[in-house]
């Protein structure tokens, strides 16, 4: 039997959900409205049995997504998601045992494409009193050694975030490091490191259409950096790892900017949706913790999740409602803080 490499047999393996998933799906951080219906048009306009003989091109796409994101085609990536945008930034800048820094908890993927790449992974908590990202904690342990930095802002699953400062504090800190600020939930929280790309060359910016604009089936994304780190992580790129439709999808949807709007707008319709699922919508984080635990009634908020613990309240929930959500077993934290906040959570940056 031929034996998997040290990092693989070593790796934490990661469940995504294959199927069931019938219901209100808030488990996953999924858009629970839709994508634009414009995408829908164009891909059923675009898609041809010749269409589909071709091998992607991605040139009009990269033009005109570099002039939505206000960057040169030459400072952006196109990615098979964030997911894949992490493991190029990996495999171009991370070798074998390199120091990587993360944070606890957030985005599962940081942890396992550095694992995988063989390096050695560090995690600082997040506050376990108010989920804050620990800022001067996190930078008195980048070492000179460390070669990569991953930070979610704002943060999944915490829903806080970062501002400019911070992120300016953690770059300077370390010039040595990629340094990559996911902003998968930017339009959420409006707070973007994007124009930083210029001014700092060991800074990395992801965005994805899974999330806003409600694509995550389509598996696409962007990576962006200086045109020298772009040209490293190009090369260990596989050359279509974004297929044809994935860039049709994301040009389309770049055009809709009213159906973005409508799922930033103070959301009646996700409320009415989730309604429907006999779900009440608390928008302030102090009543929807007190609601989880002295109410025992079930308060959900959208693009979030709830960490850990009343398990007997959220099993109800998925018998009773069909509503999915996400149990995360491995984080420690004080029971008032373990449902997490909503949009106006992730809207203000407290560090
Ligand atoms: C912080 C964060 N980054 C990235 C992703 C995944 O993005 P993509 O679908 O573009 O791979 C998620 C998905 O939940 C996420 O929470």
């Amino acid at each position: 039997m031929l034996k998997a490499r040290e990092s693989v047999r070593t790796l934490k393996e990661y469940h995504p959900p294959l199927g069931n998933r019938e219901g209100l799906r808030l488990d996953f951080n999924e858009n629970t409205v839709g994508c634009s219906p414009k995408v829908i048009e164009y891909l059923k306009e675009k898609l041809t049995a010749d269409a589909l003989t071709v091998y992607p091109e991605y040139i009009d796409a990269m033009r005109e997504l570099a002039a939505y994101f206000a960057v040169a085609p030459g400072e952006l990536l196109l990615s098979n998601g964030t997911d894949e945008a992490i493991q190029v930034l990996i495999n171009t800048f991370v070798d074998d045992g390199d120091d990587v820094l993360l944070l606890k908890p957030s985005y599962a993927m940081y942890r396992f494409y550095a694992e995988l790449a063989g390096a050695s992974v560090r995690e600082i908590d997040y506050a376990a009193t108010d989920l804050e990202f620990p800022l001067d904690e996190f930078i008195a342990a980048i070492r000179p050694s460390t070669r990569a930095i991953l930070i979610a802002n704002p943060n999944n699953p915490t829903g806080t975030g970062i501002n400019l400062d911070a992120i300016r504090r953690i770059l300077e800190a370390a010039p040595q490091a990629a340094v990559l600020i996911d902003e998968a939930y930017f339009e959420f929280c409006g707070v973007t490191a994007l124009p930083l790309v210029r001014q700092y060359p060991n800074l990395f910016v992801s965005r994805t259409f899974s999330k806003v604009f409600g694509m995550a089936a389509m598996r696409c994304g962007c990576l962006f950096s200086s045109v020298e780190n772009v040209r490293w992580m190009h090369k260990a790129q596989s050359p279509y790892s974004v297929n044809m439709l994935a860039a049709l999808a994301a040009r389309a949807a770049i055009q809709d900017r009213q159906h973005v709007a409508l799922g930033l707008a103070p959301p009646q319709r996700v409320f009415a949706l989730h309604r429907g699922h006999g779900l009440n919508h608390v928008r302030a984080p102090n009543r929807l913790h007190a609601g989880l635990r002295e109410s025992e009634v079930p308060h959900l908020t959208f693009h979030n999740q709830i960490l850990d613990g009343a398990r007997d309240v959220l099993d109800w929930h998925l018998r009773i409602h069909a509503v999915l959500i996400q149990q995360i077993d491995d984080v420690d934290l004080e029971p008032a803080q373990r449902s997490l906040g909503d949009f106006a959570d992730v809207r203000r940056p407290t560090v």
